[in-house]
């Protein structure tokens, strides 16, 4: 208790009072989306503790996910239609796969390597189900390494919230830019992270927007140059 206090007035001294209580309610949201619906996806992992062999894991990045009221505060800033397909890029727990089938995609796919992980999102998806049935049939949980998915060419909102090193980022470029080729698309980059944006760029994708998370940004890159409404007002 001592140490939270110690935290809130840091906090306070850093972010201010309205950016404290802000923080802190995303903390809250965090844990009461698994309490309300019985899920298991806010707590971190570290891959060293999982079993599983990849010669792409030590490229990889621990566990973590982001609040849904983060999460939909950057889906509202994106047009999306009902043809469109959503992929999260190393989807961990699933949690973003869920809070995505609240945006009327047709298809939500998430690609990730580690057995154990999938294991907790299939779990995640099937209680999520049960509390919307309209979402059936939307999921696909691929149990695969990002570089050795197999777009189908419909895939259009790309997820990635720091998942892995450039070393796996720049080869998942060179293979997006592939499927472009095969089928002309637009798509959109979700991307929280700081580290990689130039090598995004380096590929032919545009900044569309960029949002503050407090503690972290997100980047929206797109193959286009769009102008968002703000722009157009
Ligand atoms: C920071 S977590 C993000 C999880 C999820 N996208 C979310 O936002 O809730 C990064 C995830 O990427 C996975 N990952 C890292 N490298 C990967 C790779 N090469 N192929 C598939 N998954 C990978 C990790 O196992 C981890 O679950």
């Amino acid at each position: 208790m001592k140490e939270l206090f110690h935290y809130f007035f840091y906090s306070i001294r850093k972010r201010g009072l309205g950016q404290t209580f802000y923080f802190f309610l995303l903390k809250i949201s965090n844990k009461y989306f698994d309490y309300k619906f019985g899920l298991d996806t806010s707590s971190d992992v570290e891959l060293d503790n999982l079993v599983f062999i990849s010669e792409n894991k030590k490229e990889g990045e621990n566990y973590g996910t982001i609040s849904p009221l983060l999460f939909n505060k950057i889906m509202r800033t994106i047009p999306i239609g009902t043809d469109d397909v959503f992929i999260d890029f190393g989807s961990g727990k699933g949690r973003i796969l869920l809070l995505a089938s609240q945006f009327g995609f047709c298809k939500i796919k998430g690609v990730e390597f580690s057995p154990e992980l999938n294991i907790i999102a299939q779990n995640n998806i099937l209680k999520w189900m049960r509390y919307f049935p309209n979402t059936k049939g939307k999921f696909q949980l691929i149990e695969s390494d990002v570089l050795l998915y197999k777009f189908n060419h419909t895939e259009n909102i790309l997820y990635l919230y720091n998942p892995f090193s450039e070393m796996i980022l720049i080869p998942l470029l060179q293979n997006i830019q592939k499927s472009m080729k095969y089928y002309e698309r637009q798509i959109f980059i979700i991307y929280v992270n700081q580290h990689y944006n130039s090598v995004i760029e380096n590929y032919n994708f545009f900044l569309y927007k960029e949002i503050d998370l407090i503690n972290k940004k997100c980047f929206i890159y797109s193959n286009q140059i769009i102008k968002s409404e703000q722009d157009i007002n």
